[in-house]
């Protein structure tokens, strides 16, 4: 059988544009999805990305903008999208929430949920965060406040709505396959965090809304629609069954996120699967948070910054080398514009924008062809581990190494003062290496990967123009 690999970013609400958060689970995203691309041929993998438009927020945000919550939703939809262009992100399919069959599949879902005795109906009585559109336990409060939106005071609700059996589902099916690693949190103390919550106790959770409108209306019971982030996590599981050809794909292989969701996905959409008796995802990897000044950059805190703003300064590769190279996946990073600068020219601009000019210009001044077949480069054994593990700057690392060594290769052979085959040979083996740069570049920087790979397989090689001028 033909592996496949099915990846997902978290869907974003439309009540703002992108910003570099939202674009990091997205680049992360696409990352992964070239790399499968090269390893399993572009038809065997699915990368899906998309908008969450229903509920609360989205409902009040249109209704300050005096617009209707779908022109909301088609106006930043279309944002996101212009967004995902300008990063050079290929995803496969956007989805989003208002499509009319996504919203069957949902019904259909929740229909069979019901229909297996996991939904009672109950009384919501408690707080609710529509920042996060989040029901809140006095211990997620700090100062009274979602820690998430401190400027924003929680909401009392007391409303009639359904209820999943959270508790039962959890204890019997989902905190065992997490502990036993069937359905893998990654990273690892992610899963613990998950784990020791789940033993702190878990509460049953409610499905619908009494009080939205903006919603899928449950199909039981008409007067409800269905909480926004079930109809949300559905998505990862809808585009699967409405989108042609794609069946294949579900499970899904990974789920990306920010670590402020995991309960979302680890628990709650594990629990709603189980429940429907269709197979678990494999694998959820929740990554940190962009801060700025050690601050979450979100709009609330009024303290984004937009990838637009990056890509003007820094071009497309350069934008996704810094965002993707700002901290370990999986752990916080805090964003500086003027650390960005410092690590542009250090790393693009001179290491290896220096080195492509370099070798180039030698190459143009021996006027020989230099014959490298590149159908025989490979990742090695330590990248393809890196990559397919998530350590995106540990694979990076390996790149710069390599950088590195060839710069003082050069150095060291000092290819100016020779001549004739030794002259030859020296600069064949600096191409060489090049070359497998810029194939391991290529899930990271795709068109700066492809410039390289252009520059040094032509029969007649030129001197480049710097891929990365200097600030
Ligand atoms: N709509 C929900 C997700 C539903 S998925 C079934 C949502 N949307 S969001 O727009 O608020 O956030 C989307 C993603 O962006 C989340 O994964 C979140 O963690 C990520 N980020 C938002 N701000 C971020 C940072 N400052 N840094 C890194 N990522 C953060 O939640």
């Amino acid at each position: 059988m033909v592996k496949k690999f099915y990846v997902t970013t978290t869907i974003y609400y439309v009540n703002d544009e992108p910003h570099l958060g939202s674009a990091y689970t997205t680049l992360a995203g696409d990352i992964i999805a070239r790399y499968y691309r090269q390893k399993l041929g572009a038809d065997n993998v699915f990368f899906l990305t998309g908008t969450d438009e229903h509920g609360q927020k989205i409902q009040q945000t249109a209704d300050e903008k005096e617009m209707l919550p779908l022109e909301l939703a088609n106006k930043v939809s279309k944002q996101f999208k212009n967004a995902w262009k300008l990063l050079n992100i290929n995803y496969d399919f956007f989805i989003r929430t208002t499509n009319p069959d996504h919203k069957k599949i949902v019904s259909t879902l929740l229909q069979k949920i019901y229909d297996a005795g996991y939904i009672y109906e109950g009384v919501y009585k408690g707080l609710y965060c529509i920042g996060c559109e989040r029901f809140l336990t006095e211990n997620d409060l700090i100062n009274n406040k979602c820690p998430l939106h401190p400027n924003k005071s929680p909401v009392y609700q007391e409303e009639k709505n359904y209820f999943i059996k959270l508790k039962e589902l959890v204890k019997k099916e989902v905190l065992p396959r997490i502990e036993s690693g069937e359905y893998n949190i990654l990273p690892k103390k992610r899963k613990n965090e998950i784990v020791s919550r789940i033993k702190e106790g878990v509460e049953d959770v409610s499905i619908s809304r009494e009080g939205v409108s903006w919603g899928i209306p449950l199909p039981w019971d008409k007067k409800q629609t269905v909480y926004v982030w079930v109809d949300a996590l559905t998505n990862y599981y809808s585009a699967t069954r409405f989108i042609a050809k794609k069946r294949k794909f579900w499970p899904a292989d990974l789920h990306l996120i920010g670590k402020d969701i995991l309960w979302f996905h680890s628990v709650i959409w594990q629990a709603m699967l189980i429940a429907a008796n269709i197979k678990l995802p494999n694998t959820i990897f929740a990554h940190g948070f962009f801060t700025v000044n050690g601050q979450k950059m979100s709009k609330s805190l009024g303290n984004v910054i937009r990838p637009k703003e990056l890509i003007d300064k820094y071009g497309v590769d350069g934008t996704r080398y810094l965002l993707i190279s700002a901290c370990t996946f999986g752990s916080d990073g805090n964003i500086s514009l003027k650390d960005f600068d410092t690590k542009y020219n250090a790393d693009l601009a001179n290491g290896l924008g220096n080195l492509v000019s370099r070798v180039s210009k030698l190459c143009e001044n021996l006027n020989k062809k230099i014959d490298i077949d590149v159908s025989k480069h490979r990742y090695d054994k330590e990248f393809i581990k890196l990559i397919e593990n998530y350590k995106f700057d540990k694979a990076l690392k390996i790149i710069w190494d390599k950088i590195s060594r060839t710069d003082k290769f050069i150095n060291e052979n000092e290819p100016w003062k020779l001549k004739g085959c030794e002259l030859e040979n020296v600069l064949t083996s600096a191409v060489s290496s090049i070359l497998n740069i810029s194939l391991c570049l290529k899930p990271f920087l795709p068109e700066t990967s492809e410039k390289i790979t252009q520059i040094f397989t032509n029969p007649k090689i030129k001197s480049a123009n710097p891929l990365f001028p200097r600030l």
